[in-house]
């Protein structure tokens, strides 16, 4: 147990997230910088990335954790329309076809959607919980 507590960090519980529904919304920091970030629900898997567009430097969703477009098949940029595999962050669509959103690690167990710490990055100091 205290293997993993070092290893990951809570997000946010599974129940928090419905298949292709709002996401949530978190924070992450590595090397002193701050990034807004999301994990959403897709397919039975759960996906997290930064929350920032691959077309410029915007968050994706106008409405906080509205991250699916209307057929609830790919994420969306609210901004000019690109569209994102869910699973692979790819865009398929907009200004940045070809581009990607960039992927967070996670795991989901017992109950919680956890942030892997990995090249530094983990939950900003405030969104840190006691686990
Ligand atoms: S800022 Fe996202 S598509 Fe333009």
């Amino acid at each position: 147990m205290a293997a993993r507590e070092r290893a990951d960090e809570l997000i946010c519980l599974s129940r928090d997230l419905a298949p292709e529904g709002p996401g949530h919304r978190f924070t992450v920091e590595q090397h002193g910088a701050r990034w807004p970030a999301f994990v959403v629900r897709y397919r039975g898997g759960v996906y997290a990335y930064i929350n920032r567009c691959a077309h410029q430097d915007l968050e994706l969703d106008w409405v906080a954790g509205d991250f699916f477009d209307n057929a609830r098949r790919y994420l969306i940029c609210a901004t000019h329309g690109a569209l994102y595999e869910p699973d692979t962050g790819a865009c398929v669509a907009g200004p940045c076809k070809g581009g990607r959103l960039l992927p967070l690690s996670t795991v989901e167990v017992a109950g919680e959607i956890r942030l892997r710490r990995s090249n530094g990055v983990r939950l900003a100091r405030n969104e840190a919980t006691q686990q």
